[in-house]
């Protein structure tokens, strides 16, 4: 129930205004957002990479509207990746992309030319892509595009939400030699004819899905930070004979830091998912859907505020 208001309220715009006007919501939105200019990412960059973590960035932003959004949006990651490379911040650190803020709602072949674009300068720069996934509606397109994509720029990750019934199937199709595929629970608010809706069923999706993925020949990366899961992944790791270079675990920044720096000091592969950007409403209304207890850090930082 509560998920869902603040779901719906990450969508609107007048809600949007009183959480970014509110004094408290600095402090908030520092917790899991890594800043708003490119060298906010930079830091956080460097900063996770030598204690030992991988790094995936993402430019905060979507459901763009106008062909010079996109464009500029393109540029920020073609500049991105220029400074991790300058940086010498790859392959620890590669981008996530979301089509949606290139263009895929009104143009899905701009969309595409601005995700190669975007592709090829990250493996100038010596690193790769993965395309977050949004909500349902755009599956067939991203996925459609990826394909394309990875015709040239085979490494170029993918991302499937356990919470689609269609998933399982999904999985069977990505786990093939070479293909990245993100593992997630799913983030938005989606119908019941295309989602399971019971969080106990979600779970047992994302352990179905997990067992296609590491029983595969792929690359999984099981990003979750359900105890749970992360548990069962790690037996399933031992039970397939995957040695930490064949999969890896990733979590959000600013989440479970001591789960990550646990599971990277066991000799896994972790990479955390560094936002950053202006656009951080959306993002951050997502995170609080999560868990309650973060509604609850919202709540206490608004207290000590007044
Ligand atoms: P969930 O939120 O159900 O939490 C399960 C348990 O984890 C909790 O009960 C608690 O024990 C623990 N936990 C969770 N948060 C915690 C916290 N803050 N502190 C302590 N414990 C905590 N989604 C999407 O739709 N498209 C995408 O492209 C991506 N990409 C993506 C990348 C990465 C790297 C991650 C980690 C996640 C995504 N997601 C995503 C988001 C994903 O779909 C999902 O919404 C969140 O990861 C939350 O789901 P969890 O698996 O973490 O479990």
């Amino acid at each position: 129930m509560l998920r869902s208001v603040i779901l719906a309220a990450s969508r609107s715009s007048r809600v949007e205004r009183l959480v970014e006007t509110a004094p408290f919501t600095r402090d908030v939105v520092r917790r899991f957002v890594a800043g708003t200019a490119t060298d906010d990412a930079l830091r956080a960059t460097q900063e996770l990479v030598t204690n030992g973590l991988s790094v995936t960035l993402d430019h905060l932003g979507e459901d763009t509207v106008t062909a010079e959004q996109a464009v500029a949006v393109r540029d920020e990651y073609l500049a991105l990746l220029a400074a991790l490379s300058a940086g010498e911040l790859t392959p620890a650190a590669e981008v996530s992309l979301k089509l949606s803020a290139i263009g895929q709602k009104f143009d899905e072949k701009f969309a595409y030319d601005n995700a190669r674009a975007i592709c090829a300068a990250a493996s100038e720069a010596g690193t790769t892509v993965t395309l977050d996934m949004e909500d349902h509606t755009t599956t067939d397109s991203t996925l459609e595009i990826l394909a394309q994509l990875r015709a040239d720029f085979p490494t170029t990750g993918a991302v499937l939400q356990a919470y689609l019934r269609r998933t399982e199937s999904d999985c069977r199709e990505l786990a093939s030699a070479g293909s990245r595929v993100r593992l997630c629970k799913g983030a938005y608010r989606e119908p019941e004819s295309v989602a399971y809706q019971a969080a106990n069923d979600v779970d047992k999706s994302y352990v179905r899905c997990m067992n296609i993925l590491m029983s595969g020949e792929g690359y999984p990366m099981l990003a979750t930070h359900d105890p749970r899961l992360i548990a069962i992944a790690e037996d399933r790791a031992r039970w397939f004979d995957r040695s930490p270079d064949t999969f890896e675990f990733q979590l959000l920044y600013g989440i479970r830091p001591e789960e990550q720096a646990r599971l990277s000091a066991d000799g896994y592969t972790v990479r955390v998912y560094v936002p950053y950007g202006d656009e951080w409403y959306g993002y951050l209304m997502r995170r609080l859907a999560e868990r309650p207890a973060n509604m609850a850090f919202f709540a206490r930082a608004l207290v000590s505020k007044k």
